[in-house]
């Protein structure tokens, strides 16, 4: 950071006199803890933050993809749940009419040759005659992931793959629960020719009526033979059209995220590596993936969201994706060095699929697959969490050396923490994890002080972090004020940190397998962002980034806390400017850690006056309103939002609420506080001519 210069000295709005702290703060509260924070604008003197510095970490837990970001509303649509490597079931699809009527069973008849089960179903009863079938038919059907959410007047197309022995007259519809009502149905009826061999067979269903726990039924009652395979069941209504649940993508959206670490964590790993997330499973045509069950979160996944559908979220969020790759090392199993050739190939080949020429082999798949352009691959991980592990260095360097040698322009991330000692091997970024208490996370805001500055080493990726454990239960006003003390220090320390990003990001409640994380869903899926719906809600670390959003590309400003509360206040300050006006802002962030309210002081040193608008500037603070109301009422640090009460802990934005030009405010206790200040595009002292003339402008 900059030196300050004492000649740019221009207080905005007050002037800071020589008294002790205390008496100069005449706000009128209680208390013993003051703040002096200085700030110093000065222009010029701030350092840039990486463009990248905070960005999103998706992983496929919690149902977070599968039944949730992925819009897909059938479960299992292959009848393969299970796959390879344990005996396949049909589960949860299940059987509307009895044995008398119905028989259903599987084979390995199907057409697509990596997914070979396909559900056969003998209609017993006829339309008329000594066995007629019930009047709503005998059939199957799939409750999609915790029953679907259906909405009247939307649209949803249905794909599937039919044979019969003979003509067919099959119902689909969406129904409640127990198909007692129904909410749109359309029959599809055709000749025993055109359906001997399998047939892909598209309708689109216009729902009547709402339901959120409903269901797609195939029912016939007509006797016969059908096999059924690939059904799968969308919105037409998705991000972009790309297929991604439309209110949780316009959540990640407002975090602006600068990149996408993808898909895991431990699915990267698995608990058993013939269980682990493999890319080439998961491209081309979605009917002919094989899907795979994900042994550490434990459920299946027909990987509709595979490596291009994650590339191309990261594309439409504006983000860079960062492709974590198995490094052949699950949680139980090793490649050893000697044998990990095929894994490095893979790799190079994902990085093809992605960046590769249209001419070359995986760069072809994906053109096929409607994206002909490269993406914007620029980072991968080898790994995730296994430094430790015994053949990681020696996979790791295999992989560096081909991709470097192949790609000298990826960067490279590796799995050891560089944050105290140098690596003993080459990176261009090291991984860092944390999971721990409130009161640790607050004061690893330091974590990176002492790091080497080496302009040459590597830099830190702090992929994974949040307060788990008791301080943070599902999500508390705690854990989120602790986590920003923690990125105010990532921050100041962003000369060596480039990005960062919280975990778990998405939970869908009928499957937690993680807590906390950062959005809370059902399986509903909303038209837009609804806070006041019961299906989707931001848990304070939600919110706590939202703080950042404007810091990744901002500059840092070199900045001076004089407290009595070293250990529970924490300040920085930003300016950024706003890309669609061109506004200039200085956003001041502080944490208020303890229980006391702090006085505190602001004096921004290096500014021209009148160069603030304060009438355009405002103040938001992170705290719990103690109810769903907008009032304030209580701050119990434990609180969190629920689907109840899902605004409980939200930022709340007022007006800076002072009077005259001092910069004088009270924190809360437990609070989180963004001072958010417009600057006017008025002249600026320049460094030359400081103290005698105003010629530059901003
Ligand atoms: O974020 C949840 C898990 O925590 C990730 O899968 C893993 O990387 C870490 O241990």
């Amino acid at each position: 950071m900059g030196s300050y210069h004492a000649l740019d000295k221009v207080l905005v709005y007050f002037f800071v006199v020589v008294c002790a702290l205390q008496q100069c703060l005449a706000t009128g509260v209680e208390t013993d803890q003051t703040a002096l924070l200085v700030v110093n604008a000065s222009e010029g003197l701030g350092r840039p933050i990486p463009n990248t510095l905070f960005g999103l970490f998706f992983e496929e837990i919690n149902h977070a993809g599968t039944g949730g970001l992925w819009a897909e509303l059938v479960n299992n649509r292959g009848f393969e749940a299970g796959g390879q490597n344990a005996p396949s079931n049909i589960n949860p699809w299940s059987v509307i009419g009895d044995e008398s009527s119905l028989l259903v069973s599987t084979d390995r008849s199907s057409c697509f040759e990596r997914n070979k089960i396909a559900l056969r179903m003998e209609a017993l009863c006829d339309s008329e005659g000594p066995k007629e079938c019930p009047s709503g038919g005998v059939g199957i059907y799939n409750p999609g992931f915790w029953g679907m959410n259906i909405e009247k007047g939307k649209t949803y197309k249905v794909v599937m793959y039919v044979r019969s022995l003979g003509s067919i007259d099959i119902s689909v519809s969406l129904a409640s629960s127990n198909g007692s009502q129904l909410l749109t149905t359309t029959n599809i009826i055709v000749d025993a020719s055109k359906v001997s061999k399998w047939k892909k067979m598209e309708v689109l269903l216009e729902a009547k009526e709402t339901n959120s726990n409903s269901r797609l039924q195939l029912t016939t009652t007509r006797k016969g033979v059908i096999w059924f395979d690939q059904v799968s069941l969308m919105p037409l209504d998705t991000y972009k059209g790309h297929g991604f649940r439309k209110d949780l993508v316009e959540m990640l959206a407002k975090l602006q995220p600068r990149f996408v670490r993808f898909p895991g964590g431990c699915f990267v790993e698995g608990e058993w590596l013939r269980n682990a997330f493999r890319w080439k499973e998961t491209v081309g045509p979605w009917e002919e993936r094989p899907g795979h069950f994900g042994d550490v979160w434990k459920y299946w996944t027909d990987d509709g969201l595979g490596y291009f559908e994650f590339l191309q979220l990261a594309e439409d969020l504006g983000a860079f994706p960062i492709w974590v790759f198995n490094n052949g090392i699950s949680h139980n199993d090793e490649v050893d060095p000697s044998k990990i050739q095929p894994f490095v190939q893979e790799a190079l080949d994902g990085i093809e699929f992605a960046i590769g020429d249209t001419n070359s082999k995986w760069g072809s798949v994906r053109a096929s697959m409607g994206h002909p352009e490269p993406f914007d691959l620029r980072y991968v991980a080898v790994g995730n969490e296994d430094c430790w592990k015994k053949n990681y260095r020696g996979n790791y360097l295999k992989f560096y050396d081909a991709i470097k040698n192949a790609y000298p322009d990826i960067k490279i991330i590796s799995n050891c923490d560089g944050s105290s000692q140098k690596l003993d091997h080459p990176a261009d970024m090291y991984d860092f994890h944390v999971y721990t208490s409130a009161d640790k996370m607050f004061s690893m805001a330091h974590q990176f002080d002492g790091t080497s500055r080496d302009p040459d080493g590597p830099k830190a990726f702090v992929s994974e972090y949040a307060v788990t454990g008791k301080d943070a239960g599902s999500g508390s006003l705690l854990a989120a004020l602790a986590e920003a003390g923690f990125l105010i220090g990532l921050e100041r320390n962003s000369d060596v940190v480039e990005m960062a990003s919280y975990a778990p990001l998405l939970v869908n409640t009928n499957d937690r397998r993680w807590m906390p994380d950062a959005i809370v869903f059902d399986s509903s899926q909303l038209d837009a962002i609804v806070f006041d719906s019961s299906q989707l809600y931001g848990t304070p670390s939600f919110w706590m980034q939202q703080f950042f959003a404007a810091s990744s590309g901002a500059t840092v400003l070199d900045t001076n806390l004089k407290t009595n509360s070293p250990n529970s206040v924490i300040a920085s300050a930003v300016t950024w400017q706003n890309s669609e006006d061109n506004t200039n802002h200085l956003r001041i962030k502080i944490v208020n850690f303890g229980s006391s309210p702090v006085k505190l002081k602001i004096s921004v040193d290096g500014l021209a006056s009148n160069s603030i608008n304060l009438s355009g500037s405002s103040k938001t603070v992170l705290t719990s309103t103690g109810s769903s109301k907008t009032v304030l009422t209580s701050s119990n640090v434990m609180d969190e939002n629920s689907f109840n009460e899902p605004k409980k802990v939200v930022p709340i934005q007022s007006g800076l609420g002072i009077t005259g030009e001092n910069l004088d405010f009270v924190l809360s206790p437990h609070s989180f506080t963004s001072f958010d200040l417009l600057r006017e595009r008025i002249n600026l002292r320049s460094k030359e001519t400081a103290g005698s003339s105003l010629i530059s402008s901003i």
